[in-house]
């Protein structure tokens, strides 16, 4: 695994981008794996900035997105088909048919599972998945207690992901309880994942995530197992980590062999 971390937010953002934009380059019809919530906007906007100024195209790459609240209408402006529209997909060069969201108005909800992990695979399986992580440790909307072999299903939201998402919603109340998510299993087979946090309140999963034992109870903990993992972290996401130095250490030793230490 590998652990980059810088002072800023903003700094994290464009490594991030510049690893992502470095990754479509070197292959034909890339498949994008995308979070939403506040983690990768900034990555996002970098992309999207890349893509105005003709460095980075999204023609030939086809994404899917990790999660949907079960229940929202792709239309619905907290529905995360409409943040993906909003936040990228309306400002890049990408071809929109081939963005995947989960449908979270589905009716026939184990088809639909099975059906969104038969397209990740028919499209060759995700290239590079980006994450976000959760306070309590999820990653998609893999709850505290999802199994680490589990696929794309429907989870019902912990209390603390639910006080969590209110931010972005009149009240509380008004948070779905149910979500659609690809499983811990489905984020593994990813063949590179990175994943993004920042501020305070992310330091102690991130440390739990990164150092602690791998455990259900933490699914993010699960990466531990991913050959091919990078965290970007702020310091202040960092600012719980034992290992700092070591981390630190390795990304020089990178810059001086001039290859990736997983
Ligand atoms: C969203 C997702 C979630 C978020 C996580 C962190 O698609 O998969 O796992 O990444 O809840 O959210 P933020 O970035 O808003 O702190």
């Amino acid at each position: 695994m590998r652990v980059i971390i810088r002072k800023t937010y903003e700094e994290i953002s464009l490594l991030a981008a510049e690893l992502v934009k470095s990754r479509i380059e070197k292959k034909d019809n890339f498949v994008l794996g995308l979070a939403t919530g506040s983690s990768p906007l900034g990555l996002y906007s970098a992309l999207i900035n890349m893509n105005q100024k003709n460095l980075l195209s999204f023609k030939n790459v086809k994404t899917f997105n990790l999660d949907e609240y079960y229940g929202l209408r792709g239309d619905h402006p907290q529905s995360y088909r409409y943040f993906m529209d909003v936040n990228l997909f309306n400002h890049i060069d990408i071809d929109k048919s081939r963005t995947m969201v989960p449908d979270g108005t589905t009716k026939n909800l184990e088809d639909f599972c099975l059906w969104y992990e038969q397209q990740i695979k028919n499209s060759g399986g995700i290239d590079l998945q980006v994450l976000g992580i959760g306070s309590d440790g999820h990653i998609g909307f893999n709850e505290p207690g999802s199994p680490l072999s589990s696929r794309t299903r429907l989870i019902a939201l912990d209390a603390q992901t639910i006080e969590d998402n209110s931010r972005f919603f009149k009240d509380k109340n008004q948070v779905p309880r149910f979500a659609i998510t690809m499983g811990v299993g489905t984020i593994l087979e990813a063949k590179e994942i990175i994943l993004i946090a920042s501020g305070k309140k992310k330091a102690q999963i991130i440390a739990k995530a990164i150092e602690g034992p791998i455990t259900g109870l933490i699914s993010a903990s699960a990466l531990q197992i991913h050959k091919r993992c990078t965290y970007f972290l702020d310091e202040d996401a960092a600012s719980e980590l034992n290992r700092i130095d070591y981390y630190r250490f390795v990304e020089e030793a990178e810059g001086t062999i001039g290859k990736e230490i997983f």
